[in-house]
């Protein structure tokens, strides 16, 4: 049951999970009081005398320094020396905005954002919207808190609106601010690189600004839209965790600022550095939702919650739980040497394999030999098909496959028809040298007439080709950000109207193509955010296939996102990224953790090797419920040992997929005995591949013995099911 209560100047917000109380001051000051685990009732004198303020009565914003005092929506300038949560100039070119409590109300359910994706309501949620105004200038700002039934969750946003009479400048728009009382905490964050993305990054909070942050037009490869606090000790199964993420795939901050009197203030939003909106009167500018999760079984119980959440309120539904083809991808098999006959061959061995569906990958469109030409050119190129994409396309179908294919659609290169038809299209500073990257620019999305153009171009591609899947790629960062079409004072709303504007053109599409399958891309796991994932049920993980590499970019992956959410794939060996060469059956039990498939040749296999694979995919498909849809428990971590090691439980305990990685070899050791975890502890289950009886509570407490061959990057993967009596 959610509840909603407002008493004595108090607004309590509280499930069976969590509570989330503030207090309204004197003078419509928003406190901060508390958020963690479910509370009775909360006396707020403590909370109160903690911040220097002996009750609420007493009050004032001239004796009671704020610089003390938890907010909702701080700003810089009245007294409060942390980074500010809003910062909106005025008429008068000052910059502090006292935004004071006006008004509340409760709504069941949860408003949709205004051009943003977001979380949203499957029945039974409640939403407090309140209403804060800065007299001074007449902007308004609405806070959306909502609470989702048997969720430790509580989503915000905040929409400004310029209710005076004169324009606006807004400089810095944070979705959430969380102040708390103390900074006994240890700092997470998700970094990395091409290659390895999603690194988890540990460390003590310290005194002062910290965190992460992305400045490349998109949440990038390098950080991801998301911080957690932990308790110094908490672990996968205990301890208490805070977290937040932020709905967004553009350039955003994730920060915690250690204060002088040891609190801690979270922010996560919208990267100001590139950013500045002119707000005319009338007009309003909603920001990104951020969802705060709070967890008492350490990370592995705030996995839990972000994963509940995005499947149960964020991933498109019509995909969450429906089963996803094994698919073969062209990328690693062929790069851009292929022709007709040779994609057909292809396919006909991964039908061969039990595959599903076929992805022709880069390369197919334009004259497109390299990286250097022809994006934005979608129209097929005849050299290399010469009868067209639909003629590919029947052909692969007679092999049994379906098909889908690859799409950069934000982008242009300068040398494509599209470029010399429209040059104002891409983004770009007049009279500078564009700088391109990968041969290409990024187009203006944020222009109607490209987001036209956009929607037209994989509309006509997938009528074209009936294709049921598409990789929609994102190669490349910002440079040069210049819209033609917006004047000066308007040009650093650009970033942010970008991503608006790729929501719509995604909006677009997925509604009009409701049953074709976007895997999301972006050099690999670049941009790979719950703002996207919204629109694309899967995301590729990342171009590094290595068996070691994914144990780590997957295990980080899954801090914040399912496991159906990670697009996984077997390649060939030596791998194509760090030239390791690791058994296939390793390179098998790393890819199961996510929507399957592969990224080879499947015609280079040998006999033995294409039986392997055959019975791979059998395997994939017939545990896909438990690994796709199940609880996912992370047992051994690749950043803190040798080993790596997942389980996935099917909700009703019966079943079990576990998968063990071990990274390097070792001589004279006892094999690893694993407890494992999710299990129900009075049922009896066996291990079907070695015919083993256990207990439920023997597994999970003594643990299973993890026989692995001699060698690197020796695997195991257990089915688990329970015993019928
Ligand atoms: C990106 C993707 C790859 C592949 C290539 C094609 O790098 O991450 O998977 O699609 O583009 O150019």
């Amino acid at each position: 049951m959610i509840e909603i209560i407002r008493e004595n100047r108090l607004i309590h917000l509280r499930n069976a999970c969590i509570s989330y109380v503030m207090a309204e001051l004197p003078g419509g000051v928003l406190a901060h009081l508390y958020f963690g685990a479910p509370l009775r009732t909360l006396h707020p004198q403590g909370l109160l005398r903690h911040a220097g303020i002996a009750s609420i009565e007493d009050f004032t914003v001239q004796e009671c320094s704020l610089d003390k005092l938890p907010q909702e929506l701080p700003s810089f300038g009245l007294g409060d020396m942390r980074p500010g949560a809003v910062t909106v100039e005025g008429p008068d070119g000052s910059w502090s905005a006292d935004l004071r409590l006006v008004s509340s109300e409760v709504i069941d359910g949860k408003p949709a954002l205004q051009d943003l994706p977001a979380t949203r309501d499957a029945g039974g949620s409640k939403t407090l919207r309140l209403t804060l105004r800065d007299e001074h200038t007449g902007l308004e700002a609405q806070l959306l808190y909502t609470l989702f039934e048997h969720l430790p969750v509580v989503a915000r946003s905040v929409r400004l609106r310029n209710t005076g009479s004169q324009a606006l400048r807004v400089t810095r728009l944070h979705s959430l601010c969380l102040d708390l009382p103390d900074d006994k905490w240890e700092l997470i964050t998700m970094n990395g690189a091409w290659g390895r993305e999603r690194g988890i990054y540990r460390r003590p909070l310290m005194p002062g600004f910290q965190g992460t942050a992305s400045r490349h037009g998109a949440s990038s490869l390098q950080s991801s839209p998301f911080l957690a606090l932990a308790r110094p000790g908490a672990n996968e199964a205990h301890g208490e965790v805070i977290a937040a993420a932020l709905i967004y795939s553009g350039s955003f901050t994730a920060t915690v600022f250690g204060h002088q009197y040891g609190s801690a203030r979270m922010l996560i939003g919208l990267n100001d550095e590139d950013f500045s909106w002119l707000l005319e009167p009338g007009e309003a500018l909603q920001s990104p939702e951020a969802v705060l999760v709070h967890s008492r079984e350490g990370i592995g119980g705030m996995s839990a919650a972000f994963h509940a959440l995005w499947r149960g309120h964020l991933l498109p539904q019509r995909w969450v739980s429906q089963p996803r083809p094994v698919l073969f991808n062209s990328w690693e098999a062929a790069y851009f040497d292929f022709d007709e006959d040779k994609l057909v061959a292809i396919a006909k061995a991964a039908a061969e394999a039990g595959a599903d569906l076929f992805v022709l990958d880069d390369g197919w469109f334009g004259h497109r030999d390299n990286d250097c030409t022809s994006l934005g050119d979608w129209y097929t190129d005849r050299r290399k098909l010469p009868g067209g994409l639909g003629c590919l396309v029947d052909k692969v179908r007679d092999t049994g496959l379906q098909f889908g294919i690859w799409m950069e659609p934000e982008m242009i290169s300068p040398e494509s028809d599209l470029y010399h038809t429209h040059p104002d299209w891409a983004m770009q500073i007049p009279g500078r040298e564009p700088i391109t990257s990968r041969h290409q620019l990024i187009l203006d999305v944020s222009r109607e007439d490209v987001q036209d153009f956009m929607v037209e171009s994989v509309s006509q591609t997938i009528r074209d080709s009936g294709a049921v899947y598409i990789k929609w790629d994102m190669n490349r960062n910002y440079s040069n950000i210049g819209s033609a079409v917006l004047p000066p004072e308007r040009q650093r709303k650009l970033p942010h109207r970008y991503m608006i504007g790729l929501y719509r053109v995604m909006k677009r599409l997925t509604e009009a193509f409701p049953d074709v399958l976007f895997e999301g891309c972006s050099s690999g796991g670049g941009r790979f955010d719950a703002g996207l994932l919204y629109f694309c049920p899967q995301y590729w993980c990342s171009d590094n296939t290595d068996v070691l590499s994914r144990c780590r970019i997957q295990y980080g992956t899954t801090i914040v996102f399912p496991p159906s959410t990670m697009g996984c794939h077997v390649s060939a060996v030596p791998n194509h990224q760090t030239a390791r060469v690791t058994p296939l059956n390793a390179r098998f039990a790393a890819a199961l953790c996510g929507s399957f498939g592969y990224e080879l040749d499947p015609r280079k296999l040998t006999d033995e090797e294409r039986e392997e694979v055959r019975r791979q995919i059998t395997y994939a498909h017939e545990t896909e419920d438990t690994r796709l849809n199940g609880r996912f428990y992370r047992l051994l971590s690749p950043f803190e040992g040798n080993d790596t090691a997942w389980i996935s439980v099917r909700e009703d305990q019966r079943e079990a997929v576990l998968t063990f990685i071990r990274e390097r070899s070792q001589v004279n050791f006892f094999p690893t005995l694993l407890p494992l975890r999710g299990l129900n502890p009075d049922f009896t289950y066996r291990v079907e591949e070695t015919q083993e009886v256990y207990g439920g509570d023997e597994l999970m407490q003594a643990g299973l013995l993890m026989p692995v061959k001699p060698g690197d990057a020796e695997a195991l993967v257990y089915t688990i099911r329970t015993v019928e009596a």
